[in-house]
């Protein structure tokens, strides 16, 4: 078993697409463990996205992820990490297949949806980031 962090996206959260996408995980088996519902402050989304801080993108990037509320998700399942990014799709909805999360409910590719952790490593690290052990239900 493993786990995994999500973000829902503000672009997501407006259109009133969370519920579609919680729903699609909880289909595909996936366990929530924890959830709640954010604003990503600028600090957060600096230790978030650490990795991409003075990118050409990332001005623009913590503007829309501060832009409205986020919902952050822990799952658990088997292949988590893997799975769950399959599920979501590339980052260009153009790109993404039929079927995925971002093909289906992303706007752009800065615009896309939601979010996934891409190693054991980030999920560990993104999932300390948003919760605390009281916070998890395992
Ligand atoms: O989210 P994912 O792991 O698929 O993509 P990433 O390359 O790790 O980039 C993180 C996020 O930054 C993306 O999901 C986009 O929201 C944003 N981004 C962007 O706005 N413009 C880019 N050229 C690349 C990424
Ligand atoms: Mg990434």
């Amino acid at each position: 078993m493993e786990r995994t962090l999500v973000l829902i996206k503000p672009d997501a959260f407006r259109k009133h697409y969370t519920g579609d996408i919680i729903k699609r995980y909880e289909s595909e088996g996936f366990h929530i463990l924890a959830m709640k519902m954010l604003k990503m402050t600028k600090e957060l989304a600096a230790k978030h996205y650490a990795e991409h801080i003075g990118r050409s993108y990332y001005e623009d990037l913590e503007g829309f992820m501060t832009s409205g509320p986020i919902i952050a998700m822990v799952l658990e399942g088997e292949d988590a990490i893997g799975a769950v990014r399959r599920i979501n799709g590339k980052t260009n909805p153009k790109e993404a297949a039929e079927g995925t999360i971002r093909r289906q409910f992303a706007e752009s590719g800065s615009r896309n949806a939601v979010h996934a952790s891409d190693s054991p490593e980030n999920a560990a690290r993104e999932i300390a980031i948003f919760f605390n052990a009281t916070e998890i239900f395992d």
